[in-house]
């Protein structure tokens, strides 16, 4: 028998038709090599521009880590103002989503639910396990810019284990109202787990954590990867009650945290460490006002949602074209428009003053060839 029959006769039924994620870096990286000596600007996975030294204390590197390090734990713990016993650390936001799924949905049975165009990873971690996801689309008309549809989101309850909310959005950067979350949360208090996901809370100051003291179905995920500057790293947290946690200690991998991640992640979490993310997010957000003025002058460029996180989402008759010519010149954004409600949509993710200017002048350059060549 060939591989090929092997693998199609064997392999598990909701796994065949699966792709593989198509991650922001994978997407292009042939074109980012090229035969030019043009450094790549990357603005398509909103990463930070920059990146810190760290140091590497190695003497211990022959042992195996700790799963759930003391150091990142409550460091963590700190800064978000919770309980040691209600954080747990994992390889990235995207593992702990996995790892919510895996431990909430029972295969075949029951579902997540999703608000799109949201972020896309709820739904293929719910694949990869076998659940099933329902999907109830953001509002966004005269009632409201990408709000939660309360009614229908209610409405879809059944064999609902997990709803994610993500705050801010991405890739539209709206907030969804707190008064809405709030009647999910309450609508689903025995039956469901709410996920707020505060990927990109460093860049608002609008975060829900209060709300795990009030409701013990409430859970928020964080991230080193984006405020941080870390997303190289692989290091993001669950926050929840402490019964929660003891249950994704249930499913998580033994060592899921290297003992140099953790040496990094505690120093990104030390005061030196917090005061860096505070200045570095300043900047972003200095740089973005200066990119939000800018753009909608530009051809017939018009800003989509908001721009609470560290990206900005447009709309253009011409994204093809446009990403084509950006990718030419090695600059990289997110084509979002395969997204229900983002027909036409680009996302660009907020980059250093250097890297802003850059794109600026591409997409000016573009327009004005547009312009002349359609004249
Ligand atoms: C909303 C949201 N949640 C989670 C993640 C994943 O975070 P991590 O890098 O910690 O896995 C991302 C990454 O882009 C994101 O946009």
């Amino acid at each position: 028998m060939s591989l090929t029959s092997f693998i199609a006769n064997n392999i598990a039924k909701h796994v065949k038709d699966l792709v593989p994620y198509a991650s922001a870096r994978r997407l292009f990286a042939a074109s980012a090599q090229g035969n030019d000596t043009t450094a790549p600007i990357w603005l398509n996975a909103n990463e930070a521009p920059t990146s810190a030294q760290y140091d590497l204390d190695t003497s211990l590197y022959n042992r195996y880590p700790d799963c759930q390090p003391d150091k990142v734990i409550s460091a963590y713990a700190q800064y978000a103002g919770v309980n040691k016993d209600q954080v747990l650390v994992s390889r990235g936001a995207d593992e702990g989503i996995e790892l919510l799924i895996r431990a909430f949905c029972n295969p075949v049975t029951d579902h997540v639910l999703i608000c799109p165009p949201t972020y896309g990873m709820y739904a293929i971690s719910a694949r990869t396990c076998n659940v099933g996801v329902k999907s109830v689309p953001l509002i966004n008309n005269d009632q409201g810019d990408f709000q939660l549809d309360v009614a229908n989101i209610v409405a879809a309850s059944d064999n609902v284990k997990l709803v994610f909310i993500c705050a801010p959005n991405n890739p539209t950067g709206t907030l969804p109202a707190r008064q809405d979350i709030e009647s999910i949360i309450t609508h689903y208090a025995d039956s469901a787990l709410v996920i707020i996901d505060e990927a990109y809370i460093e860049f608002t100051d609008s975060t829900h954590i209060g709300w795990l003291a009030q409701y013990p179905n409430v859970v928020i995920l964080r991230t080193l990867s984006k405020a941080f500057a870390l997303a190289g790293l692989r290091c993001g947290f669950t926050l929840a009650q402490p019964d929660i946690i003891h249950e994704l200690l249930k499913v998580i991998a033994p060592y899921p945290l290297s003992a140099p991640v953790a040496d990094i992640a505690a120093q990104a979490l030390s005061s030196a460490g917090l005061t860096r993310m505070r200045d570095q997010v300043a900047t972003i957000l200095h740089e973005q006002v200066a990119l939000v003025d800018v753009l909608p002058s530009i051809g017939d460029i018009e800003l989509v949602g908001a721009q609470t996180g560290n990206f900005i989402l447009f709309r253009t008759t011409h994204k093809d074209a446009l990403m084509q010519f950006l990718v030419h010149h090695k600059v990289f954004i997110r084509d979002q428009s395969k997204q229900i409600q983002l027909t036409d949509c680009l996302r660009i993710s907020t980059g250093n003053a250097a890297e802003n200017a850059r794109l600026l002048d591409l997409i000016t350059q573009f327009y004005q060839i547009q312009e002349a060549t359609s004249l």
